[in-house]
């Protein structure tokens, strides 16, 4: 299973190895796409993942996680962003990009939040009037416009992590007593304005982290109602993670989140990516198997193993092709 395909839209993805967003903080403070970051994902796509999901890239300026982040936020940065998804592209991979405010998280010096709640006592935060609301409203649909511009095939939304699409879903950090008070419009106007402007044969993915590890926080059944309320405006699929909006005491093992991802996969009736420490094709076997999810992402293997997917087939059995330039290295 796991060597198997998924049609999905018109796409045809080769097998269910997924390359998570993973910020590697090699921009400079302009954003702008490094030849570091076209050979990095390019290498993750010669080693036969079969969807490449790049890193968080910033919408807004202020909205970076860090001043390292890459950018979206500008016409200027569909130019190289283009070299990441063509890199991607010739080398077999479906591109994916994420795309992200990072909110009350964000290291630049004015963060954003639904409330003024800081994440760590004593940092700044700012509440967001509404008319911050609707310039960052404005700012994920001009990102995912450049983001088509730019070649890539699949748009990820980041509403994970405790990042500012999360904040405002969880009863933990949104604390308003105006419209946004609704927790789920925020997203549902970020989602409806990306929907507008990303292609209809495209896919469109949410990333979501289904538990908070709070009783009152956020759990796999009310993520799965929120996704529920905006799937019809056109998201294909959701990739499952779990925690960071608040500090929370986690005791991760491998698979550790599958279970999250098989409630939002039943919840929801969508296509779901999930994963967390698996670094066993074994295991991953398993989870597709026993339809848990229906494809897996590899992180930090990835990162220390480009071409795991590629050199673990025999130990699965499958009779793998590889890129002809590296046949030679198959025996
Ligand atoms: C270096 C690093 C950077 C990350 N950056 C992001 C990110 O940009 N967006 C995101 O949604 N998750 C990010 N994550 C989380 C990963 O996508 C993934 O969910 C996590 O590493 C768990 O998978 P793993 O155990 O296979 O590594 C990051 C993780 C690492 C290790």
């Amino acid at each position: 299973m796991f060597y198997e395909p998924f049609q999905i839209k018109g796409f045809t993805v080769k097998n269910r190895a997924v390359l998570p967003p993973m910020c590697m903080y090699m921009a400079d403070d302009d954003g702008i796409v490094k030849d570091f970051h076209i050979t990095h994902y390019a290498t993750r796509a010669i080693g036969q993942m079969a969807l490449i999901i790049q890193e968080a890239t910033s919408v807004t300026k202020e909205g970076r996680i860090s001043l390292n982040d890459l950018g979206i936020w500008s016409d200027d940065h569909i130019a190289g962003l283009k070299k990441i998804a063509d890199g991607i592209k010739a080398n077999g991979g479906l591109a994916g990009i994420q795309i992200n405010h990072a909110g009350r998280k964000s290291k630049t010096k004015r963060p954003l939040a639904p409330s003024a709640i800081p994440y760590h006592d004593g940092e700044a935060v700012y509440e967001m009037t509404i008319e911050d609301i609707k310039a960052t409203v404005m700012a994920f649909k001009d990102a995912a416009r450049r983001a088509d511009a730019a070649g890539y095939d699949v748009l990820e939304i980041h509403a994970a992590h405790g990042y500012l699409l999360f904040e405002f879903m969880s009863p933990l950090t949104n604390k308003r007593t105006d419209a946004y008070g609704d927790r789920l419009l925020f997203l549902k106007e970020v989602t409806e304005g990306i929907a507008s402007v990303w292609p209809k044969d495209k896919v469109l993915m949410i990333r979501v982290s289904a538990y908070e590890y709070r009783d009152e926080g956020l759990t796999p059944d009310t993520v799965s109602d929120m996704i529920n309320s905006i799937k019809d405006l056109g998201i294909d699929m959701v990739d499952v993670s779990s925690g960071g909006n608040v500090p929370a005491r986690i005791i991760p093992y491998s698979g550790y989140q599958l279970g999250y991802a098989k409630r939002v996969k039943e919840l929801t009736g969508l296509p779901v990516v999930g994963g967390g420490l698996i670094t066993t094709l074994d295991m991953a076997e398993y989870a597709i198997r026993e339809g848990l999810c229906d494809f897996i992402y590899f992180g930090r293997l990835a990162l220390r193993d480009p071409y795991f997917v590629m050199n673990r087939a025999k130990d699965m059995n499958v009779d793998l092709e590889f890129p002809s330039p590296y046949s030679r290295g198959k025996q």
